[in-house]
């Protein structure tokens, strides 16, 4: 289980998985995506991210990339976290007001509005 958060509840949800995993018998790390780079010891991988305006966190495609080989020769199964549910997520999430750190992955034209 490896997952991209910044403030938590993919984290959460990731160590709820990893414990049902566990309880079915499978040995299981639950670990953020950074600090898992060798995928040998694993048979399979779950991924998950966080999404943020639309997007998957960068650590996490940064994974994806950096495994791509590990991760075509296993099962993957991914999942991301984000409650907003079918749309377009910048309708969907017009009117949040963004942190600062978010605010570089809106468009000009968002910006500008
Ligand atoms: C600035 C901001 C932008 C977000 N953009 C989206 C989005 O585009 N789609 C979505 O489904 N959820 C969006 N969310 C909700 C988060 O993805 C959701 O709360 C997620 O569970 C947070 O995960 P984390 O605590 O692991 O970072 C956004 C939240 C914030 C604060």
């Amino acid at each position: 289980m490896a997952y991209a958060t910044k403030y938590g509840a993919t984290a959460e949800i990731a160590e709820k998985i990893g414990q049902v995993l566990r309880q079915a018998g499978l040995r299981t790390d639950v670990l953020p995506t950074d600090p898992v780079s060798d995928l040998s010891p694993y048979k399979a991988v779950v991924l998950s991210s966080a999404v943020y305006i639309g997007r998957w966190r960068k650590e996490a495609a940064t994974f994806l990339k950096a495994n791509e080989k590990a991760l075509a020769e296993r099962p993957v199964w991914l999942f991301s976290s984000g409650p907003t549910g079918e749309g377009e997520p910048v309708e969907l999430t017009k009117g949040w007001r963004f942190p600062k750190t978010q605010a570089s992955h809106l468009t000009q034209k968002e910006k500008s509005q």
